[in-house]
């Protein structure tokens, strides 16, 4: 019989804390596609692969390593521990598989959740290549990781969703954009469970309700805001929606404009990583 979610959860977070040892991330960043090279660019690395941490699934997606990431943003004595590499609901895992990660980073002391991600735009006046800070969501997959029968073990089923993404922290990071010129708008992000795309029809109403569209994120922010995490969401901006524009979207699309936005993404996510530090934590 596989073992209790509870008994996943402890056994990942114990792995994690052996191997944050002394080493005291100010958050986790999940890297979304394409964005896996950020954590190649911080010092003292030490890696974690997940397929040596028991209950973990390994992600298949493209670009996607799969593999915890310890280290420190340049130049400074800031530690932040990376998901080089996210599982998706379409690579066939439950919802429990992608939030146990989120579970355990917490249980292992984590308080703060950066999760990125590529996304497509609906909002028109977006910019491919672009950023999206996410001010909110629209859950979309038709999955939650806390309809789980041990659910009220892990914290509160119920989990109370204003403000999910965190204000304050929001308002750093666009500070941070804005000191380093990068363009950041702030949005309500729509998440799928995917893989294929989304028809122009859908993309139509779609439109009408929020500012982007992927098929990752929703799941972790949840798993995150069932056990209090601050939450912070960032969608690059990685084609339009299928239909907007004439754009049909590609997996191929989605990572050549990685490509080009790579120092962009370096220095946002640098300079906002020391601020959280910085940052109080609210009562
Ligand atoms: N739709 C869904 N997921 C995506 C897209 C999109 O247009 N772009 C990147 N991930």
């Amino acid at each position: 019989m596989a073992e209790s979610l509870i008994t996943q959860i402890a056994d990942t977070a114990d792995i994690l804390k052996r191997f944050l040892g002394e080493r005291h991330p100010v958050c986790a960043l999940v890297l979304g596609s394409g964005l896996n090279f950020y954590a190649d660019t911080l010092e003292d690395r030490s890696v974690l692969p997940y397929k040596d941490v028991p209950h973990m699934k390994v992600s298949t997606a493209v670009g996607h390593k799969g593999q915890f990431v310890l280290g420190k943003v340049p130049r400074t004595e800031v530690w932040v521990i990376c998901m080089q590499g996210r599982l998706h609901g379409y690579e066939g895992v439950t919802a429990q598989d992608v939030a146990l990660p989120v579970w355990a980073l917490h249980e292992a002391g984590i308080d703060t959740l950066v999760t990125t991600n590529a996304a497509g735009a609906l909002n028109p006046a977006f910019k491919v290549g672009s950023f999206c800070a996410m001010t909110d969501h629209i859950n979309m997959t038709g999955r939650n990781p806390v309809a789980h029968t041990e659910a009220n073990q892990i914290a509160e089923r119920f989990v109370p969703m204003l403000d999910a993404y965190d204000p304050h922290l929001r308002a750093l990071l666009l500070d941070v954009a804005a000191a380093e010129q990068v363009d950041v708008n702030e949005g309500v992000y729509l998440g799928l469970l995917g893989p294929s795309f989304e028809t122009p029809a859908e993309i139509r109403v779609f439109s009408q309700w929020a500012d982007t569209v992927a098929m990752s994120v929703v799941e972790e922010v949840i798993a995150a805001r069932h056990v209090g995490m601050r939450v912070v969401g960032l969608s690059l901006v990685s084609n339009m929606g299928c239909g907007i524009e004439g754009a049909s979207p590609n997996s191929d699309e989605v990572m050549d404009v990685a490509e080009t936005v790579k120092p962009a993404f370096k220095a946002l996510m640098d300079g906002f990583i020391v601020r959280i530090a910085e940052a109080p934590v609210a009562e």
